[in-house]
């Protein structure tokens, strides 16, 4: 089993290794499927009209907006991580996640940001957002630390919590073949992961590159630890009580089988469902447990 650990709690140890394996996937050739930018090009692909549905017309497959966001993602860094781990012969190796849900993870994780030379540096971000700026989940625009900490809780209660009655609240809403792009968003793509996203992209660059656009987003190593995050919230919303929703499952054969492509750690291209990214332990991961603040912080 691969134990997600949270960023900002990594050893120096770890941290070498992940920079490593960053290193060497940039290093990769050009047209190797598992090369960072390739890896990057496979999100832009899902999000930026590369794919027509087939037999639809000019209906268009979009991975955002829409609930194949969480399985999408799910097996994008499941693939992305394999890579990572081959590339330095470990197959333990696990993504670190961006606790931006603690108030001890609400800045930009230290290994990103530290050293321009670091595989995982990328100057095309907010530089008014490095650390000890704190994330601003509301759009408040306030300088007032323990203000913003206590608002990105409460926002966080909201998408997990308060905001739920049916599954597809948080989920995403329903998308098949024949539906046009874009149905609904789910509480946690349309809060705060977007948010992160624009916080975190440079407002110099023409359209907020790297992580503010979805074209550009995946070529910041940052998208991964974000992402990693994101994942989490699906996994800890799957596992929080609710008496409003005994049943979370989406069982709609359209969504089970729903499908996508990606390259494996050994370049080979292979075909994954939807159905198989229920169970996070089943795929091999788990994540390190941190305390949730936000669960008990109401409005
Ligand atoms: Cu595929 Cu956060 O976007």
């Amino acid at each position: 089993m691969k134990i997600r650990p949270s960023a900002h709690r990594v050893s120096a140890e770890y941290m070498y290794k992940y920079n490593l394996a960053t290193d060497r996937m940039k290093r990769l050739p050009a047209d190797d499927p598992r090369n960072f930018m390739q890896q990057a090009n496979v999100h832009c692909a899902y999000c930026n009209a590369a794919y027509d549905q087939p037999g639809q017309g000019a209906l268009q497959i979009q991975i955002h907006k829409c609930w194949l966001f969480f399985p999408f993602h799910r097996w994008y860094l499941y693939f992305y991580e394999r890579i990572l781990g081959k590339l330095i012969g470990d197959p333990t190796f696990a993504l670190p996640f961006w606790n931006w849900d603690h108030p001890r993870g609400m800045t930009m994780p230290p290994m990103f940001v530290e050293d321009p030379r670091s595989a995982l540096y990328d100057r095309k971000r907010n530089q008014k957002h490095l650390p000890p700026a704190v994330v601003d989940l509301g759009k408040t625009d306030s300088t007032d630390t323990l203000q913003l900490v206590s608002n990105n809780l409460t926002i966080m209660h909201n998408e997990m919590i308060r905001c739920i009655s049916d599954p597809l609240d948080f989920m995403g809403a329903r998308y098949c073949e024949g539906s046009e792009a874009n149905p609904g968003e789910g509480s946690v793509e349309s809060g705060s992961h977007t948010v992160i996203h624009s916080w975190v992209g440079d407002p110099e660059q023409p359209t907020s590159e790297d992580l503010g656009n979805f074209y550009s987003a995946a070529r910041d190593p940052l998208f991964y630890c974000h992402h990693a995050n994101v994942d989490r919230m699906w996994y800890l919303w799957q596992r929080l009580p609710n008496n409003k929703l005994p049943n979370k499952r989406i069982t709609d054969p359209d969504y089970l089988n729903a499908s996508f492509l990606f390259y494996d750690e050994n370049a080979q291209l292979v075909k994954v469902y939807v159905r198989d990214t229920f169970d996070n332990r089943r795929m091999g991961f788990d994540y390190e447990r941190i305390d949730l603040p936000w669960v008990d912080y109401r409005p």
